[in-house]
């Protein structure tokens, strides 16, 4: 192994000089407590390493140990439900499962192991090669894989029976005749994306169960978001809602707080969730990866690929994975402290030139694969950014937005007025919207892409109008522009609203978004009916019926949709009392 003596240090991160070679992102281990680092530099025989632990303590002639391997993580049944640091180091235990140099302590865990392959087979990276039962009331085995890259014939396979997830259970022989042994568990470097046979063109959506989401903005399976939005704007919320309500199997939860505090409130709240789908706790099907305030920067730095590559590999086991980052503006902070102690020279915003390819090679890990096992899986990334005063033109923000395909954007007034999801319809977008159309034709809403620019047309035109209002008067409205108001309020107000907390109304079945939508559709044609007919637009505001579709979101649950037909049928009356018969419909 190489080695070498340290010269200097500076916090995080230290130089070093060593007559032997060593790589770029080489993991080394440091000074007589071993600390995890990373070579981050290389000039001559000088070296420069980060380090993921704290250094007080180190000196000037301790030495660098080489690992002859990149920063790799260990994937394996453990990882469900456990809470880990940024080196994927447990939490609850204090346990390493980084890297296997070093001194680091791994708790010896046994699970149910059954084969699925039988000698003499042949196996390639990313097959699995039996199933381990990690919890009796998991959906569905976690798959032994055999790494990506590795692949031969199975010279012998393990019995069924309880094993250590580290004790090689299958033996294969490749073309060449090396030997390789594989565990239940594995290693992989977290800064290479693992293969996939095939990227897949977008597919369906991720549902979210949030009306403003699957409906105006939606993201697809694969598909990744930023959402920007300063301080209390509801961005946490955001995330656990739909880390709690979206239809993905897997959900990987990174926490880069700056302040503990924030953290520690993830850390308590999260594994006590209860997963609405089984009524179990949702933390049996989540990873959850924290950066505590006594973690090094160079650990947070570190902790996005961790987290993304946690959720390739269960995306390699064929399920769909939902990657929720809080906040990106945290991490990108550390890569600012990080460089700042390199000396490298600062870019916009202090931030060094590369936070933009950083940036691109999270994103881009973001995808719908057919996987090397045969089967198809995904991983969303949803990343929140937290800009200064709400300053969406800074450069977390700006770059963030060149690799995402959606954008929530969270709006300071709206969390102000409590108005939640804040999401600012204006300056949100969706760029899956456009594939996703024929999802929910197949779910019986063939008008779903109409409805969607119906309503983001509405809001427009609220704007617009409003800004005139403020300069005119509201009196001084001509009565199409006052009904455009009320039908945009209504959008608002009756749709766009939801509380995650409201117990009928924190989740929505896309059946239910359908309903309505199609019901507040169907308010627009009846009030321009009456318009035509010379109906005031305040006599239809003061409608009864008018404040029950406000409140349908919290009145008309999941299990009542037949109260829908309803209250349209007293919607239709209301309208039908106003304006003499027939006028209502649209003139042929
Ligand atoms: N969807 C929602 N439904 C109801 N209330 C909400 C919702 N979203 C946010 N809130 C309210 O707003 C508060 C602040 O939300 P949250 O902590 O998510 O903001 P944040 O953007 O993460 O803030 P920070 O910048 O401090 O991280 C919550 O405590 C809650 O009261
Ligand atoms: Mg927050």
């Amino acid at each position: 192994m190489s080695r070498g003596v340290i010269r200097w240090i500076g916090g995080p991160v230290l130089k070093a000089r060593s007559p032997d070679p060593f790589r770029v992102h080489e993991a080394v281990t440091v000074g007589p407590r071993r600390l995890l680092g990373e070579v981050v530099r290389l000039e001559g025989d000088e070296l420069t390493v980060q380090v993921f632990e704290e250094t007080t303590g180190l000196r000037p002639g301790d030495a660098v140990e080489g690992s002859g391997t990149p920063l790799a993580a260990r994937l394996g049944p453990h990882l469900l439900g456990g809470v880990f640091d940024g080196l994927l180091r447990s939490l609850e235990d204090n346990q390493a499962d980084f890297l296997q140099t070093g001194g680091w302590p791994r708790r010896p865990r046994r699970y149910p192991f059954i084969p699925l392959v039988q000698e003499g087979q042949p196996l390639s990276g990313g097959q699995s090669f039996g199933e381990a039962t990690t919890d009796p009331h998991a959906v569905r085995p976690h798959l032994c894989l055999a790494p990506p890259g590795v692949s031969g014939e199975v010279e012998s396979i393990a019995e069924a029976g309880e094993y250590d997830d580290a004790e090689p259970l299958c033996r294969l022989r490749d073309r060449q005749g090396r030997i390789h042994d594989l565990a239940m568990s594995h290693f992989w470097p977290v800064r290479t994306p693992r293969p996939a046979a095939e990227r897949l063109p977008i597919g369906p959506p991720m549902i979210t169960g949030q009306r403003i989401l699957d409906c105006l903005f939606p993201i697809a399976r694969g598909g990744k978001t930023a959402v920007p939005g300063g301080f209390g704007t509801g961005k946490t919320v955001l995330l656990e809602t739909v880390a709690k309500w979206c239809n993905a199997d897997v959900i990987i939860y990174v926490g880069c707080g700056e302040r503990g505090n924030e953290m520690s409130g993830v850390l308590d709240e999260f594994p006590h969730l209860e997963d609405p789908r089984t009524g179990r706790r949702l933390m049996e099907r989540t990873v959850v990866i924290a950066n505590t305030s006594n973690m090094p920067v160079a650990a947070r730095e570190a902790s996005i690929y961790t987290g993304v590559t946690v959720a390739e590999y269960f995306r390699d086991q064929g399920l769909h994975v939902a990657l929720m980052a809080d906040s990106t503006s945290r991490w990108a902070e550390a890569l600012r402290e990080v460089s700042g102690r390199l000396g490298e020279l600062p870019g916009e915003g202090g931030y060094p030139a590369y936070l933009s390819t950083r940036l691109a090679e999270f994103y881009e890990r973001a995808a719908l694969v057919r996987t090397l096992g045969g089967g198809e899986g995904s991983v969303t990334l949803i990343g929140a950014v937290s800009p200064p005063s709400s300053d969406f033109s800074e450069p977390v923000t700006i770059h963030t937005k060149r690799y995402v395909r959606n954008f929530w954007a969270l709006d300071k007034k709206r969390a102000q007025a409590r108005f939640f999801p804040a999401i600012d319809p204006l300056l949100s977008y969706s760029e899956d919207a456009a594939d996703l159309a024929p999802w929910w034709h197949r779910q019986g809403n063939t008008r779903w892409a109409e409805q969607r620019k119906r309503f983001l047309t509405l809001l427009e035109e609220q704007s617009k109008i409003e800004r005139m209002a403020r300069i005119l008067g509201q009196d001084a409205l001509p009565p199409k522009q006052r009904l455009t108001l009320l039908a945009a309020s209504l959008v608002n107000e009756a749709f766009l609203r939801q509380s995650a907390f409201a117990p009928k109304d924190r989740y929505a079945t896309p059946e239910r978004q359908n309903r309505m939508m199609t019901l507040l559709e169907r308010f627009f044609s009846l009030s321009e009916g009456a318009l035509r007919a010379g109906v005031e637009v305040e006599a239809m505001a003061a409608l009864p019926a008018l404040r029950r579709l406000m409140r349908m979101g919290e009145e008309i649950g999941e299990e009542e949709l037949p109260l829908f037909d309803a209250l349209e049928r007293e919607l239709e009356e209301a309208f039908h009392a106003l304006a003499p018969m027939g006028t209502l419909e649209e003139p042929t």
